[in-house]
């Protein structure tokens, strides 16, 4: 797709982008992952640059070429992403986490390699990993540090997504909360991949289906007019 002729309107602005999907060890061999391809982050990402960001990409097991002109920051884990995201977030003007972050993670790993043997396997125990969506909001509600003007989440709803939507953009203390509408049109067999923006303190704005730079555009539209 060609990223040329959009407006310059995030010249100037630095903005920090989460992508992918953190992995959890369970032994050196084995982890607790997601499907996120990362594909929506990484066009955010290309986007932004586009629109004359500068770009910190944290990227989280993903399977694509760096986008070209973005500070690209490799991470594995929940508590890797947010050492990386909240560090960069102190000099951003905007913070996007469209990472999937794993909840949980396993309270221990072994670090060598779980052997089989005739008894059952032991279960996994979890614990809470740290929200980092949550912890952006909080430190900025907080004045506990330099924090970005514009804090956007993404989520993924099944039912009552405007309710759920609006209480997940309050409890995160996010500006923008991008929702994916699953499991609309499942008569058709085709997933509704439709989203619709919240707005803190405005009126949703939908997203028709189309190719993920068409969201990221309208994302750093928003973005861009609460920076303005
Ligand atoms: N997120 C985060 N840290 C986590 C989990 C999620 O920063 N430990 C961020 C995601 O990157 C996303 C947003 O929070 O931008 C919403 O994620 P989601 O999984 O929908 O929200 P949760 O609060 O984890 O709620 P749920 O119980 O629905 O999973
Ligand atoms: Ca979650």
């Amino acid at each position: 797709r060609v990223l040329a002729g959009r407006p310059a309107d995030l010249a100037g602005r630095h903005v920090v982008i989460s992508a992918g999907g953190t992995r959890e060890a369970i032994d050196p061999v084995r982890f607790i992952g997601n499907r996120s391809s990362g594909l929506q982050g990484y066009a955010l990402a290309r986007t932004a640059v586009a629109r004359g960001a500068e770009v910190t990409l944290v990227s989280a097991n993903v399977a694509l070429p760096d986008p070209a002109g973005a500070k690209v920051v490799r991470v594995e884990t929940a508590t890797e992403l947010r050492e990386a995201v909240v560090s960069a977030a102190g000099h951003a003007d905007a913070v996007v986490m469209a990472a999937a972050v794993a909840d949980f993670r396993p309270a221990t790993h072994s670090d060598t390699k779980i052997k089989k043997s005739a008894a059952e396997p032991d279960p996994i125990h979890l614990v809470k990993n740290p929200d980092v969506l949550a912890e952006l909001g909080e430190i900025r509600r907080e004045g506990r540090a330099p924090s970005p003007r514009v804090i956007v989440g993404f989520a993924a709803e099944t039912d009552d997504v405007l309710a759920n939507g609006r209480a997940k953009l309050e409890r995160k203390g996010c500006d923008l909360l991008v929702v994916n509408q699953v499991g609309e049109n499942l008569a058709f067999g085709t997933p509704d991949n439709a989203a619709v923006v919240l707005v803190a303190g405005g009126d949703p704005v939908e997203i028709p289906r189309g190719p993920k730079e068409d969201l990221a555009d309208v994302v750093w539209d928003l973005v861009a007019a609460r920076l303005a």
